[in-house]
């Protein structure tokens, strides 16, 4: 049997500020966020789920955790700290590169999703920890990260990015919202704003067994090659800020929604049942240029959309957000009956008279433009996916034909421009994700001739030397609108080559950042797939002087 859609209230997740405001004005301060075994109840009917919440205490744990506030600024230390039990509640492989503590427990470590940040802050894959710091991995340094706040005000997250576990450990809960402010930049732009009217809506989907227990497989797809793994986990729910289908009461007015997709694997073409439009004024951490209206959103995992919707223009007493992205995407199932829905907004009838808001014609802009002319250095990076010769199943996927262990190749200079020309020679679209950077597709062109590419490829793993020019010929994509601007995560179609511009700068200012970027261990990119980067589409990324 399946839960009834739509009878639990959206929840607002607990608001920790990221700043004090002890002497009247915003200084820095130190939080401590732990990591906690916890009851949630995902939905009214279903008895509740144990998960790993992040809290300020285990009283408090939520899934997802609570919503940081940061300030442009205002620096922010959080010291993380690990309070899990020993065993895992989900599967994991051993077989896949993963962090394995001799002594049990649960290794963690915590990334700040499109934070700039220096690399011993980061949450590197192998800077894991067990409960109490008992056990750390190689490249642990410290328990307390600092995060500089330095860039503009958007949409971030904070995430488990523990080696090989990262798929199990955010399915089970590890995930919050993250928002930098700048309350005198930003209240003149008028958006909605205050608890009510700027919500974060953190979707994530997930599979439950009647008990309430988090569903995920225990058999690999080819288990001889992996015991566990699978190349996607979908879930059959449909959780927003931790309630399945939760439905939402709204006033006639505009509201203001960052939508963080913090799924494992699927992707969301979110649209609203009444046509109201999508006014997106950012993307990721980053405003646009100026709004871009859409009626249909393709959600990449991880990718975050900061939209205004307007319910005064609402003609239905009801609206239902919708989800048509087929699993996988683009060329997967279409979604089920339960996937198809995320959420309802039940719109009051009285009219509002005194909503101040609006959608403005112009946003805050970078000094930073997406020019491939400035870049140093072009780099082609192509994503691979390996299958069992016999069964066909997939067994691992890579960029680069490397893996995170090898050496570090995407070496690029602190202060400069780069383009990334990304080839995906499988079928499916990846996101791919860097750390510290900011990226902006530029544009996207068919690969022709791909099968003749790709075992030329396959054999040399070169991509100029299989004359990528004659190959990356095919038809443009334009990268829509509403995705032009500084993103930290970018769709790569299948069988396209895509032209990524890639900062490693403030784009906010043009200049270097204000701490050693090239420091010890350095960031990772991957492809966002949790499944995909567990095994083990992550690489390193050295940023040298
Ligand atoms: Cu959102 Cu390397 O991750
Ligand atoms: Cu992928």
């Amino acid at each position: 049997a399946s839960l009834e859609m739509y009878v639990d209230e959206l929840p607002q997740m607990p608001k920790v500020l990221g700043y004090s405001l002890k002497y009247g004005r915003p200084e820095p301060t130190h939080l401590t966020i732990g990591m906690y075994e916890k009851k949630w109840k995902f939905h009214r009917d279903l008895p509740a789920t144990t998960v790993f919440a992040f809290g300020t205490s285990a009283a408090t744990a939520t899934f997802p955790g609570p919503t940081i506030e940061a300030l442009q600024g205002v620096p922010l230390q959080v010291t993380w700290e690990n309070h899990l039990p020993d065993r895992h509640i989900l599967p994991w492989d051993p077989t896949v590169p993963t962090a394995i503590p001799r002594a049990g427990g649960v290794p963690t470590v915590v990334h700040l999703h499109g934070g700039v940040h220096p690399p011993r802050s980061d949450g590197h894959a192998n800077a894991w920890f067990t409960a109490g710091f008992r056990e750390r991995g190689p490249t642990w340094s410290t328990p307390t990260y600092a995060y500089p706040n330095a860039q503009s005000p958007g949409v971030l997250w904070y995430h488990d990015h523990a080696l090989g576990l990262t798929r199990a450990n955010l399915l089970a809960g590890l995930l919050g919202a993250y928002v930098i402010r700048n309350p005198a930049a930003e209240a003149p732009l008028g958006l909605p704003c205050g608890d009510a009217f700027d919500r974060v809506l953190v979707l994530a989907d997930r599979s439950f067994l009647a008990d309430g227990s988090i569903y995920m497989n225990c058999t690999g797809v080819d288990p001889r090659a992996h015991p566990q793994w699978q190349p996607e986990y979908f879930g059959e729910a449909v959780a927003v800020n931790g309630k399945a289908w939760p439905l939402l009461a709204v006033a006639r007015r505009r509201y203001r929604f960052r939508i963080i997709n913090a799924s494992n694997a699927r992707y969301f073409n979110l649209s609203l049942s009444n046509g109201l439009p999508f006014h997106v004024v950012g993307s990721d951490a980053s405003y646009l240029p100026r709004p871009a209206s859409v009626t249909h959103l393709l959600v990449a995992v991880a990718e975050a959309f900061d939209v205004v919707v307007d319910f005064s223009e609402s003609a239905t007493p009801e609206a239902e957000l919708v989800n048509t992205a087929p699993y996988p995407y683009p060329d997967g199932d279409a979604p089920s009956r339960l996937t198809g829905k995320v959420m309802k907004f039940a719109v009051e009838p009285a009219a509002v008279l005194d909503d101040r808001s609006r959608v403005p014609a112009r946003l805050p802009e970078y000094v930073e433009v997406a020019e491939e002319e400035a870049a140093a250095q072009r780099r082609y990076i192509v994503l691979y996916e390996y299958e069992d010769a016999a069964t066909g199943s997939p067994t691992h996927l890579y960029i680069n034909g490397k893996r995170l262990e090898d050496p570090a190749t995407e070496t690029p200079r602190a202060g400069t421009t780069e383009v990334w020309e990304v080839i995906n020679l499988t079928q499916d679209n990846h996101p791919l994700h860097l750390h510290l950077a900011t990226l902006q597709a530029v544009r996207a062109r068919g690969l022709v001739g791909l099968e003749e590419f790709r075992r030329c490829m396959e054999r040399l793993n070169d991509a100029t030397r299989c004359d990528v020019g004659r190959h990356a010929v095919g038809e443009e994509a334009a990268v829509p609108e509403h995705e032009r601007t500084w993103k930290n995560v970018v769709k790569i179609a299948p069988g396209f080559m895509t032209t990524v511009v890639v900062k490693f700068l403030m784009v906010e200012t043009g200049r270097t950042y204000p701490f050693d970027a090239t420091a010890e261990p350095g960031y990772v990119y991957h492809c966002h797939i949790l499944d995909h980067e567990d095994n083990a589409m992550i690489r390193p990324l050295k940023l040298i002087k």
